[in-house]
């Protein structure tokens, strides 16, 4: 390695987000990341306040699907933890589509409020397609709107909120890049998923930052060749370990966004099956041939939380204009 090199790596990992496995692959620490991100909302956020605006975050809870309520308890906890205004509405799995809407309609309409956060997945009787149109593109935090997600397309990222799992994936991207002293301008880079909320938002952000994208997914035909060719892996589909380490181009970035919980070995502490969390990619495997890799759990599942108070933030900012 040069010098230039070594200067670039350490420059990377100078927040203590990229440390060594031991094994080829350098990890990138999402938990470490996402903390550099929340003091920095925290503290933009308190010269906003500062200044009249506080910002708000609703969100929006229907039903009792455990993992939601995890999820949803932890979103409205970092945006207290940021000095933000921090509203949850908890409604029963029975609430009507009109109810919901009419929610929605009130927080639109709510000055106090600058993010609104329909937690997914809905009841089956609510049309999530429709609750998610009727939040306001000023207030899609979690940039689901046709709205955003045309502003994306068409690279305007001056005004688009950006779903946060995506942009967080980016984030953690760029410090390996930045680490390894590559680029991702002309880098081939395949997003393995295109579902609207991860794969092809993330697709078109590597895009604006001029990668060569190949998007592939379950239909694709030769996966492992096609993952094969990547400088940058991006996998997104909800399978565990389906990346086989041996498809990994030897000195690849791996971001991996999958959670996926398997059953583990034992029981636990009160007499139940252990389950145990992994990702999209064979992390073991893939440790001695990517260049850097984040891990699951503590790679892009804490920028997720991380992204959306820097984007109900960037609402609040908006709001002034
Ligand atoms: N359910 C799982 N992930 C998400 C997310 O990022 N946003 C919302 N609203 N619901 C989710």
């Amino acid at each position: 390695m040069t010098l230039a090199k070594q200067d670039e790596r350490a420059a990377g990992s100078e927040e203590g987000i990229l440390r060594s496995s031991g094994d080829k692959a350098l990890l990138i620490d999402g938990k470490k990341a996402s903390e550099v991100v929340l003091a920095e909302v925290t503290i933009d956020a308190a010269s906003l306040i500062a200044q009249g605006i506080k910002p708000g975050l609703a969100v929006i809870l229907v039903g009792e699907n455990p993992a939601s309520q995890v999820y949803v308890k932890s979103k409205s906890k970092a945006a207290q933890a940021c000095g933000f205004h921090s509203v949850q509405y908890d409604l029963s799995a029975t609430t009507s589509e009109a109810d919901l809407l009419a929610l929605v309609d009130q927080l639109n309409g709510d000055p106090a409020i600058h993010g609104i956060l329909v937690q997914l997945p809905l009841p089956a009787a609510i049309n999530a397609t429709r609750v998610l149109e009727r939040v306001s593109p000023l207030k899609d935090v979690d940039g689901f709107h046709p709205f955003n997600a045309g502003l994306l397309s068409i690279g305007d990222l001056e005004r688009a909120l950006v779903p946060c799992t995506p942009a967080g994936s980016m984030v953690l991207l760029d410090k390996a890049m930045a680490a390894l002293g590559t680029d991702l301008a002309g880098a081939e880079t395949v997003v393995v998923g295109r579902s609207n909320i991860v794969g092809k938002p993330m697709a078109q952000l590597l895009l604006s930052r001029n990668a060569t994208v190949t998007i592939a997914h379950s239909r694709t035909r030769n996966l492992p060749e096609t993952v094969g060719r990547a400088d940058v892996v991006v996998a997104a589909v909800g399978r565990p370990e389906m990346i086989r380490g041996d498809w990994i181009k030897p000195g690849a970035v791996v971001i991996d966004v999958g959670i996926n919980r398997v059953p583990g070995e034992g029981l636990n502490a009160q007499g139940q099956p252990k389950t145990r969390l992994v990702g999209d990619v064979a992390f073991a495997e893939a440790l001695s041939r990517a260049a850097a890799i984040t891990p699951v759990p503590g790679g892009v599942g804490p920028m997720t939380i991380a992204m959306l108070m820097a984007n109900t933030l960037r609402a609040a900012k908006l709001s002034r204009s």
